[in-house]
């Protein structure tokens, strides 16, 4: 399958290209830098281009089986308005840009787009699913207009998948307390999230997270390797 991503030079969507090259795949991946090195790969294309804006990369996306949408810039930041802007921007003006891009193609391209569930806004224990409703702090303002963005899709007859991904660990990053009270956090791993994308095992609406928060001093023993940390 040919397949288009925003995001891919990232921490999720590096992992994911070269799990979908291994797969067969192709991949082209839009990038704001000029030189991006890495992932390579022979069936891994770049596109240059700012997702934010509408541009000449519009046109590579048409002819394309699955666009992966990861693209949105860092939250893990002190947030300024200036740097809330970029937030949503990175998510909602690139959504609306792909499913733009998407609609000027033949009409068989399924997309696959990123969320949070910060979707919920903090909810304490309360077990949640897809069915819940949002929560109305910034950052689900900001989920519930990305998936809105991407679900627009569906007025062109596509498919959409919205994932929205809990903290994402693997080697080379970790996050607690980013996701509700400090020391604990709904973690996943980068791995299986990857693996389930790229071999399409995801439903139209998933929310990959544990359904209770995980104490850093509860992260089991396994999972201390991915960062180069012991378990406490
Ligand atoms: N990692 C997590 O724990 C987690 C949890 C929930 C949701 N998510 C969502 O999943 C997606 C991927 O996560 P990730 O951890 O792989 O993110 P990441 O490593 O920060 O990479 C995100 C990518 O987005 C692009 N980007 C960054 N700032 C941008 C901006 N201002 N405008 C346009 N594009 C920008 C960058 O691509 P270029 O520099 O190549 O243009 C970057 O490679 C993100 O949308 C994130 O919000 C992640």
């Amino acid at each position: 399958m040919k397949i288009f991503m925003t995001g891919g030079t990232g921490f999720v969507g590096s992992f994911l290209s070269r799990e979908l090259v291994h797969r067969g795949h192709e991949v082209t991946i839009l990038t704001r830098r000029t030189t991006p090195t890495a992932p390579a790969h022979p069936r891994i294309a770049y596109v240059t281009g700012d997702p934010t804006a509408a541009g000449d990369w519009m046109t590579k996306v048409p002819g394309h089986d699955w666009v992966i949408n990861l693209a949105g810039a860092s939250i893990f930041s002190y947030w300024t308005e200036k740097k809330k802007k970029e937030i949503y921007d990175s998510r909602i003006l690139s959504t609306r840009h792909l499913v733009r891009a998407i609609a000027q193609g033949e009409g068989r391209t399924v997309l696959c787009s990123t969320s949070a569930p910060g979707y919920y806004g903090d909810r304490g224990e309360e077990l949640l699913t897809e069915g819940s409703s949002p929560g109305d702090d910034f950052l689900s303002q900001v989920a519930r207009d990305w998936e809105t963005e991407a679900l627009k899709a569906q007025d062109l007859g596509l498919r959409v998948v919205i994932t929205r991904f809990g903290i994402v660990l693997g080697q080379g990053r970790w996050a607690p307390g980013s996701s509700g009270s400090p020391g604990s956090t709904r973690w996943i791993r980068r791995g299986p999230i990857c693996f389930c994308l790229s071999t399409r095992k995801f439903p139209d609406r998933s929310t990959s997270a544990p359904p209770t928060r995980c104490v850093i001093g509860n992260w089991p023993r396994p999972w201390a390797g991915l960062w180069a940390a012991p378990a406490l």
